[in-house]
């Protein structure tokens, strides 16, 4: 996240994916180490040059969100957090979207763990659907952004077949009363 690592690793971003910009471009974690107005101008540059169209973050809390606004020349039009039907972050996606901020849910199936819940489960029996849909349609009706991966193209192509019905909303506060878990991703340098 220093200066001139963000500007050589966007260059080796560009050069692997074959592409001269980046739609979007992401700060991977904060790191309180690395004042951000510092990573954040490197971004602004990139910008200016027209590498980066829109500039992310990932794993930003409301405070880190503020901190980037605060010092950034763009807009942050992302944020990308662990958010699934037993880790519901509702108090950052309404911080976000009061913000204009897309949120990304990413590990939207809880890496599988949430298929197993029991009032996936129902649910998946009650509208025909996979426990996977239900998840991802439930996220997608609160307006985030899915990005479950799969290995499988059965999955794959199931995942994607989610846009032509919804969740009746006491199905939705069902879910969202789903008992809580902890973070799936929490890394000894997260700063949760
Ligand atoms: N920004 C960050 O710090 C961060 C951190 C973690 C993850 N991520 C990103 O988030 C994305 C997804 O997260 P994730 O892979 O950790 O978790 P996930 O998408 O919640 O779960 C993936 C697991 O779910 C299974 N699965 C997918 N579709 C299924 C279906 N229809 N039925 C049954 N099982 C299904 C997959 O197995 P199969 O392959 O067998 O389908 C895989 O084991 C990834 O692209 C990852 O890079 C970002």
């Amino acid at each position: 996240m220093h200066y001139g690592d963000v500007l050589s690793s966007c260059d080796e971003a560009l050069h692997d994916l074959g592409t001269d910009y980046l739609d979007l471009f992401l700060i991977h974690w904060p790191n309180k180490k690395i004042p951000m107005p510092e990573t954040l101008q490197a971004i602004d540059e990139l910008h200016e040059q027209g590498k980066v169209r829109s500039i992310g973050v990932s794993n930003f809390t409301i405070s880190h969100i503020d901190q980037a606004v605060a010092v950034s020349g763009l807009p942050i039009a992302n944020n990308q957090v662990e958010f699934h039907p037993s880790f519901y972050q509702k108090e950052l996606l309404e911080f976000c979207q009061s913000r204009a901020i897309a949120l990304t849910a990413y590990c939207p199936l809880g890496r599988g763990a949430d298929l197993n819940n029991k009032v996936i489960v129902v649910l998946a029996d009650k509208y025909a659907k996979t426990p996977a849909q239900i998840c991802l349609r439930w996220l997608v009706q609160k307006g985030a952004v899915v990005i479950p991966k799969s290995a499988s193209p059965a999955h794959l192509h199931s995942n994607m077949d989610i846009f032509d019905w919804q969740l009746a909303s006491e199905d939705e506060q069902k879910i969202d009363n789903i008992s809580q878990q902890q973070r799936l991703i929490d890394p000894d340098f997260g700063e949760f």
